[in-house]
């Protein structure tokens, strides 16, 4: 059964029990404790926790995931991978145990005829939690498996969360038995190879603290409702059904792996170094590209840095299999092939996808060639040393300047019959992620301790947000908290979070800034200065008492800084110009990867494969979305279904979590976007928008910096208050200015020029002098004398080669000196028939060069070098004389 008839029928079974069928959601979601999603209940996590409630009470979702964990191991062996798809039918407060296990065991087992798997139900194991009798109870009753085919295993095993705080519980697994070619008699509990996990069954009922109930440390909660979570491995039940070893020769991935035979010309299934790096590719491509096509872009952090690796192992296999020609472009092809039906925006996003790879290899090509000559430097120095281990420093050299992952430095070094100092690396890896940890919790938004936060959603439900029709509004003190901690009341000075049960003021997301303001009671007043959504719903007011006590329950009035709030609202329709403006210009593979949206300015980042933008597309932009101002079209804001946004064409950002209902800011045909955020209600008010500038901020994202409204107008006419100074200075018209200082320009130019010729010629005029002074010692003619003060290097060369001249063919030696500070240059020249003597300039200057506190060197007809000390200029003069007669 192909991969694609696995998921549909999967989908099916659960929709014809009344689940709603959920979109995978982007493998970035915004939780600060994962880097990529891992498992399909993550979108759902909300829900579990009770902090949102549940649109649907049953669902069901395909999701995309990426564990990148031992990333090492993959390839190596048959059973590693870093992109699997999970498939999990979820019940939110619905039906719990019973109905989970009924689900699936209808489906695994259930004949192919009527939608099932046909798994035979002699060959199914399951385990279960160690003292869930009730499981085993239903597993008999509904499924009939007999006590034998039932093991009990501990928390390690049999407890599920998320690795961090937040839900989790006991889970039920099932097996198929693939037979005894496969391994031991005895169950799960005796061998997981031949017992294959393909279905894990979630009673999500816990809420798990800092420590893991898998460890046996209770549970530091009970979740609202008793849910399901269950996820199926939708590659392992692939090469089960289609008869085949291992997910590496099912329908999805072989392709991959028969193009890297193509390319390479050698065969999967010949040499065990080969398969690991044939694994590598098929692994690395799929999961590359799904995580590009969420958004991602190669960096030397987090997630980019993650996605940089795969790439760059595919390369480095690729290489290692013989293929030197560019790569990655031809996998990105075919992972695309076999993965659009399921995930169609893999051919409408290619382009994008493509441009990514080919970018990240041709970098990657570049830092390979700079990198090993580091690298054979490390190698030689290592060796001629006589060590055998390269020095950890240098491994973290290549890692962190040329972006080696150390896996290359290792598998290069050991080519080389060397080790790498693999603590000192590691020392200094950790040593660099300690410093990025200080500098992300010196930001403000602490991920700390978010329990209180839904204590106070629990009690009083969400915060409900009236900020896009009302700027002051009237609301009651909920939750009160000083230092993370909840109280009844806070005196003048306290600084303070306060959640109200509404309020209008806006906070901080999707790039747009926080509002500040007031909330005022008969008694008491607090200044907001910033306010924040550390659990969804929740809006967190931070700011000082500043005058009064403020006490829980009481009632105030919001009152939001008016005139920043519709400054940052200009900013942020400004910002869906900018991005409507830049996707005009640069096509759909430019992306939004970020923004701001502050009183008065905006900035958008956006990832553009493709390059810069050129200083005329920028120019048109910005006329073109000038003029949109012009036409005051109206900014609505409407909200709809995500299929209804989908069909309107509404750009969507990556890694956002969108629910069923999304939100829609619409300025007609121009622009259109789903987004959360406050905008004017006309184009014409944004005024003016006027871009600074635009610039790359890292591996293939650009940023482009904005003014708008007054602030713009202030840029622009401090700027033309410049240029008429400018104008009146130089007496040109505005408009002459630059032809103006370029004559400037070049007369200046011209001045220095003939300024230094003088100066050359007046150096050249002492040579006959200083001929003149030319000393007969031995035989040979010898001027050593200090010349003009101020000389470099040049002037001296010229003016001793000339004065050689004038010492026609007798054997000559000519020595001059000349001092600048506390800093002497000399320059020695000698003539042919000296050096038929054997007086050579590069030999003479070590006999006098310390006397002045230096050295140099050069050829037998002209050396030169440099001191520190001018008082020795005499002494090294006589130095030299000597050195001639002797
Ligand atoms: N969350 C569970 C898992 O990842 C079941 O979906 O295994």
């Amino acid at each position: 059964m192909q991969t694609h008839e696995i998921v549909r029928r999967f989908t099916e079974h659960f929709v014809k029990a009344g689940h709603t069928s959920v979109p995978s959601a982007s493998l970035i979601l915004d939780d600060p404790n994962l880097l990529f999603v891992n498992a399909g209940m993550v979108q759902f996590k909300p829900y579990f926790l009770g902090d949102v409630p549940a649109p649907y009470p049953r669902a069901t979702s395909i999701q995309k995931c990426v564990r990148t964990g031992d990333i090492d191991e993959v390839g190596r062996t048959t059973r590693h991978n870093t992109f699997f798809q999970m498939a999990g039918n979820f019940s939110f407060g619905d039906y719990f145990k019973a109905g989970a296990i009924e689900h699936a065991w209808n489906l695994v087992t259930g004949d192919l005829a009527s939608g099932g798997f046909g798994f035979d139900p002699d060959r199914i194991w399951v385990t279960v939690y160690q003292d869930d009798d009730e499981a085993i109870a239903l597993w008999k009753k509904i499924a009939g498996l007999p006590e034998e085919r039932i093991q009990r295993r501990g928390g390690k095993d049999n407890y599920w969360d998320m690795g961090v705080p937040g839900p989790g519980g006991p889970c039920s697994e099932i097996y198929y038995d693939r037979g005894p070619e496969y391994g031991r008699e005895g169950g799960p509990e005796a061998d997981e190879d031949r017992y294959l996990e393909i279905w894990n069954l979630v009673f999500m009922q816990d809420e798990r603290g800092e420590l893991s109930p898998k460890l046996g440390h209770p549970p530091v909660g009970t979740l609202p409702s008793k849910n399901i979570d269950t996820g199926m491995g939708v590659e392992r039940v692939a090469y089960l059904l289609q008869g085949v070893a291992n997910v590496y020769e099912t329908d999805l991935v072989r392709p991959v792996i028969a193009q890297a035979e193509a390319l390479s010309g050698r065969r999967y299934g010949a040499s065990p170094e080969d398969d690991t790096r044939f694994r590598v590719i098929a692994d690395h491509a799929r999961s590359g590209v799904m995580i590009i096509g969420d958004g991602v872009t190669p960096s030397n952090e987090g997630r980019g840095y993650v996605l940089r690796r795969l790439l760059r192992r595919i390369v480095r296999s690729a290489r290692l299999l013989g293929v030197t020609q560019p790569v990655l472009r031809a996998f990105a092809e075919v992972v695309r092939d076999e993965m659009s039906p399921t995930y169609p925006e893999l051919v409408t996003d290619f382009e994008r996808i493509s441009a990514v790879v080919e970018a990240e290899e041709e970098a990657f090509l570049s830092t390979l060639t700079a990198g090993s000559r580091i690298f054979d430097s490390a190698v030689a120095e290592t060796k001629k040393a006589g060590g055998l281990v390269l020095p950890g420093d240098r491994a973290f050299q290549l890692h962190d300047t040329y972006g080696f992952p150390i896996d290359l430095t290792l598998e290069m070094a050991a080519e080389q019959g060397l080790e790498v100092d693999q603590d000192r690396f590691t020392a200094l890896m950790q040593e660099q992620r300690s410093r990025a940890k200080a500098d992300a919790a010196s930001r403000k938004v602490g991920h700390g301790d978010a329990s209180v936060y839904r204590a106070v959603l629990d009690n009083h439900g969400i915060t409900e947000f009236l900020g896009y029709t009302d700027l002051a509004a009237e609301g009651t003190i909920v939750g009160l908290l000083v230092d993370g901690q909840p109280v009844p009341a806070a005196p003048e000075g306290s600084s303070v979070e306060v959640v109200l049960n509404r309020t209008p003021f806006y906070a901080e997301a999707g790039g747009q800034q926080a509002d500040t303001g007031e909330l005022r009671s008969g008694s008491f007043t607090i200044r907001v200065d910033d306010v924040q959504s550390p659990v969804a719903g929740l809006r967190v007011h931070r700011g000082v008492v500043t005058n009064g006590t403020a006490t829980v329950d009481s009632p105030v009035v919001a009152e939001i800084d008016v005139a920043r709030r519709a400054s940052i609202s200009r900013a942020h329709t400004g910002t869906h110009l900018v991005h409507a403006g830049v996707r005009g210009a640069l096509g759909t593979s430019a992306a939004q990867a970020g923004s701001l949206n502050a009183p008065g300015r905006l900035r958008f980042d956006f990832t553009s494969p493709s390059g810069a933008v050129t200083p005329t597309q920028l120019a048109e932009v910005e006329g073109e979305i000038n003029a949109v101002l012009q036409q005051n079209r109206e900014v609505e804001a409407y909200e709809t279904s995500m299929d209804e946004a989908k069909r309107l064409g509404a750009m969507m950002l990556f890694g956002e979590k969108y629910g069923d209902r999304v939100r829609v800011v619409d300025m007609g045909d121009y622009s259109r976007e789903l987004c959360g955020g406050t905008h004017v209600g006309r184009t014409g008010e944004i005024g003016l928008i006027k871009v600074l500038s635009e610039g790359s901020i890292g591996s293939g994202v650009r940023r482009v910096e904005a003014l708008v409204g007054l602030d713009a107008f202030d840029h622009m006419s401090k700027e033309h208050l410049l240029v008429s100074q400018l104008a009146e200075q130089l007496k040109a018209k505005p408009e002459d200015l630059p032809e103006r200082i370029n004559g400037l320009v070049e007369r200046l130019r011209d001045a220095e020029r003939d300024l230094e010729k003088h100066r050359a010629e007046a150096v050249l005029a002492s040579a006959g002098t200083l001929a003149e002074q030319a000393e007969d010692l031995d035989g040979v003619s010898v001027v050593a004398v200090e010349a003009p003060a101020g000389l470099g290097g040049n002037d001296l060369r010229n003016l001793a080669s000339d004065v050689r001249g004038r010492l026609g063919s007798k054997p000559g030696v000519v020595a001059l000196f000349s001092t600048d500070g506390a800093k002497v240059a000399f320059v020695v020249a000698t003539t042919a028939a000296a050096r038929d003597k054997g007086l050579a300039a590069g030999t003479l200057i070590p006999a006098f060069a310390p006397a002045v506190g230096g050295r140099g060197g050069g050829k037998p007809d002209l050396a030169q070098g440099g001191g520190t000390d001018p008082s020795g200029v005499g002494a090294a003069i006589q130095k030299l004389r000597e050195a001639v007669r002797g």
